[in-house]
Order: C-alpha cells, then sequence, then structure tokens
C-alpha cells in the first residue's frame, strides 16, 4: 500500500482536532506548538502559506518534543521534500498530483492528500490512499456531502478542514467515515498577536475534549 495509513492514523486519531495553523515566525510557532500542546493538542499541521513555515516547522521539531509536527498545503514535490528536510512527521495536501504521490512513495513521512469527488477516491484508492483530506469541507458539501459518501466508499476515512468549528465539530466526528477534523479555529490570530497563549491553551483543551484519544 503507497500510504502508510498506519502512522497517519496514529497520529490522526490521537486527538479530535488537528489545528492548521500559519506562523509569522519561528518563536511564534515554538509558543503556539506549546501552548496547544499544554491543552492537549500534540500534533499540528504548520501550514507552508507564510515565508517562515519551514524554519516554524524545524523548530518544533527540535525545540518541543512533545509535539507531532507536521506540514501543510503541501503542493508539489519540491515542497514535500523541503517539508521532511525541515522535520515534518506528516505531510497534509489540499490535493493530490501525479507528482506528489511519486515523491510520497517509500518517504519517511506518511502524506495526507486531499481528494472530494467520487472519482478523486476512487483514483486515490487505487493508489493506496484510504485516509484522505476533504477541503474545503463546508464549502464543499459539509456533514450532508461526507455522510453521502460513507455508504459507498466504506474504505476511506477523512479529515475535514474548512470552515470547521465549535459550532459544528461534534456533527463532524460524529459521522462514521472521520477520523478527526482540521481547524485554524484553535489558534486565532487575535490570541497570538497579543501573547494570549493561555487562551490558545484553552481552546485546545475544549478541542481536546472532544473526544477521548482513541
Ligand atoms: C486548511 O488548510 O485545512 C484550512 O485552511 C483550515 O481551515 P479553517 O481556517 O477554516 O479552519
Amino acid at each position: 500500500m503507497a500510504q502508510n495509513s498506519e502512522a497517519l492514523m496514529g497520529v490522526l486519531s490521537a486527538q479530535p482536532v488537528m489545528p492548521v495553523v500559519a506562523v509569522d515566525s519561528a518563536a511564534e510557532a515554538v509558543l503556539l506548538a506549546r501552548a496547544l500542546a499544554k491543552g492537549g493538542l500534540k500534533a499540528i499541521e504548520i501550514t507552508l502559506r507564510t515565508p517562515s513555515a519551514l524554519d516554524a516547522i524545524k523548530a518544533v521539531a527540535e525545540e518541543v518534543p512533545e509535539t507531532v509536527c507536521g506540514a501543510g498545503t503541501v503542493l508539489n514535490p519540491k515542497q514535500f521534500e523541503q517539508a521532511l528536510a525541515a522535520g515534518a512527521k506528516f505531510v497534509v495536501s489540499p490535493g493530490a498530483t501525479v507528482e506528489l504521490l511519486d515523491a510520497a512513495k517509500g518517504a519517511p513521512a506518511p502524506l495526507l492528500p486531499g481528494a472530494a469527488t467520487p472519482s478523486e477516491l476512487m483514483a486515490m484508492l487505487e493508489e493506496g490512499y484510504r485516509v484522505l483530506k476533504f477541503f474545503p469541507a463546508e464549502q464543499l458539501g459539509g456533514i450532508a456531502y461526507l455522510k453521502a459518501l460513507a455508504p459507498v466508499f466504506q474504505a476511506v476515512t477523512f479529515c475535514p478542514t474548512g470552515g470547521v468549528s465549535m459550532a459544528n465539530v461534534r456533527d463532524y466526528l460524529a459521522l462514521p467515515n472521520i477520523v478527526c477534523v482540521g481547524g485554524s479555529w484553535v489558534a486565532p490570530k487575535a490570541a497570538i498577536a497579543a501573547g494570549n497563549y493561555d487562551e490558545i491553551t484553552r481552546l485546545a483543551a475544549e478541542a481536546a475534549a472532544l473526544r477521548p484519544a482513541a
């Protein structure tokens, strides 16, 4: 099987919510990772959407041993290799290309690729992937869409992200084909800007308590 789904499920099933963060500096990422881990969210996805993302992954990997740090928004093989070199323990993409899947084959860190339509899901299953990101979840049809996929794609498990919040997360987690959700609400920009990491720990604890760790 192309995807190391056992390793990926180990990370994703350990907490109901994967924080998806975009950071402005490595130092900020370290503080954020510590605050989230203190609240019980020990795996985080740092997205490659800011210039400091790779430095941030490296810093968290080196300085926050309690955190399992992954890279997100990985769109191509170059970014995949950069993420691994920075020390990412898992890699997340909003979609999948032949080139990205090739880069992930035999790589030391597992890939969580994105897929949404039935044909995309069938293609991913043929490639040996059965744990998939579903992005942007709310805009694609959210809970009703995932519910409709479940009986047809029984082998597929999703991590939906995009528009998930405390207002709808329980409904997502109640679906049979969900391992966890991803979201940025546990690390609000305003709290980071204010240095209010206690608030982030509080939000993380609230999210971590949504479901007991598997
Ligand atoms: C992602 O990349 O998974 C999303 O941008 C997270 O979406 P959110 O900000 O709506 O939680």
